[in-house]
């Protein structure tokens, strides 16, 4: 019997092209794995593409449920946004088809797996370092990492091999979608200095195309998780594909920003992340309304630990389940309601309410003869400005060269 390799296959030109690339250079039967985290496409049609290119079997997991449950639900608990922009959409499909390729392997008795990234990304960290991770014992095959092609010669190799793969004429874009969001690269994008022409984007409408009316949103989140939009509750998959609709057609979630891979390079990030950008600001808001102001610093830090791990593939060192297990607890009092307001491309908190709640009226008021002692006040600012007040006596001091002021 030939080895067997579990490839990730996406039915695009990189991982069509890696079908028959492994065949021959590794004499090995190929088994391909198209997991559905939300991607949209013909899901048939790519299963069948994968056999007509030579495939021995396909196989097609639907992972949205456990995507949404275990991948975001934990990315909006951290809000987490790398460098305070992108709210890691691809970067969380990464560790979760890792896993389904082991799975698969596992199942199949392949020895190695395989996925079509580059040598330039983010994407192969974090296939690589997961899969050895879960099984340090799977060859890992990155077929365009190791051949490294252009795409004129993937074009070319897949004329010559038969591969019928659809190359739209013009679409220079390489694009990542799932549940949570879209990337779009390459092409005119890498002018940082040109602005996205209108035809990448395809989840939201451009801002001045939408409606000239502001349109409400009510959020319900329990432990730190949405769970009712205005006051429906539905299935986890439903309810994020409802609220990316709704953002994105008010023209909510384009995010474009320069980023730090973690390999080195600097590159243009062009994002369409309508639902994310909704959760991740309702959530932080709702956050501080019962959060203490000492558990939302210490949380930032541990939120921006907790994105950066799950941006640089490492989903699977413990860190992440350390991190997770600080945000969990806290996550105990983020259950509450907010009203969001969506306007021209624009999501804006503009009400919030909590049973946890720290905000208290009485003591938050400006009116007089309420709970809040004021003659108490006076004292503790004493304290608090006694540093500044004498590190600016000791200024006054070191400048003229004379002790005039009382400390
Ligand atoms: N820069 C983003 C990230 O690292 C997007 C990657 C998109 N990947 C892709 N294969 N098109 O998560």
């Amino acid at each position: 019997m030939k080895d067997r390799v579990v490839l990730a296959y996406s039915g695009g030109l990189d991982t069509s092209v890696a079908i028959r690339w492994i065949i021959e250079k590794y004499d090995s039967d190929v088994i391909t794995v198209t997991v559905d985290v939300g991607q949209g496409g013909d899901l048939k049609s790519i299963c069948e593409t994968a056999e007509k290119i030579g495939a021995i079997k396909h196989y097609t997991i639907d992972a949205r449920d456990e995507f949404v449950k275990g991948y975001v639900y934990p990315a909006v608990k951290a809000n987490a946004l790398y460098q305070g922009k992108y709210p890691i959409s691809t970067a969380l499909s990464r560790p979760l088809i890792a896993s389904k390729l082991v799975e698969v392997a596992r199942k199949e008795g392949a020895n190695a797996v395989a996925h079509g990234c580059t040598g330039k990304g983010n994407d192969q960290v974090r296939f690589d370092v997961t899969i050895a991770s879960l099984a340090p014992d799977l060859k890992i095959i990155a077929p365009i990492r190791e051949w490294g092609p252009s795409r004129e010669e993937e074009i070319e190799y897949a004329r010559d091999h038969d591969i019928p793969v659809l190359v739209k004429p013009g679409s220079a874009y390489s694009i990542d979608r799932n549940l949570y969001g879209r990337s779009i690269e390459c092409g005119v994008l890498e002018d940082p200095m040109a602005e996205p022409p209108e035809e990448v984007f395809e989840l939201t409408v451009s801002p001045e195309e939408s409606p000239n009316r502001p349109q409400y949103l009510t959020l319900e989140f329990e432990k730190g998780i949405p769970k009712s939009l205005d006051g429906s509750e539905e299935a986890p998959v439903d309810m994020l594909n409802r609220l990316s609709e709704i953002a994105g057609r008010n023209g909510v979630g384009r995010i474009d920003h320069i980023e730090d891979r973690l390999i080195g390079i600097k590159s243009r990030e062009v994002y369409e992340c309508p639902a994310a950008t909704v959760l991740v600001e309702s959530h932080k808001d709702l956050e501080k309304c019962v959060l203490t102001r000492h558990e939302l610093d210490f949380k930032q830090l541990v939120d921006m630990e907790w994105t950066l791990a799950a941006y640089t593939g490492l989903w699977t060192d413990p860190l992440l389940e350390d991190l997770g297990a600080f945000i969990d607890k806290t996550q105990e009092k983020v259950s509450g309601t907010v009203k969001v307001k969506l306007f021209k491309g624009n999501c804006r908190v503009v009400g919030r309410s909590s049973p946890m709640s720290l905000y208290n009226r009485e003591l938050a008021t400006y009116e007089v003869g309420t709970a809040f002692d004021q003659k108490i006040a006076g004292g503790f600012i004493e304290l608090w400005g006694l540093q500044t007040k004498i590190a600016n006596i000791v200024k006054r001091k070191m400048e003229s060269g004379r002790d005039q002021e009382p400390v």
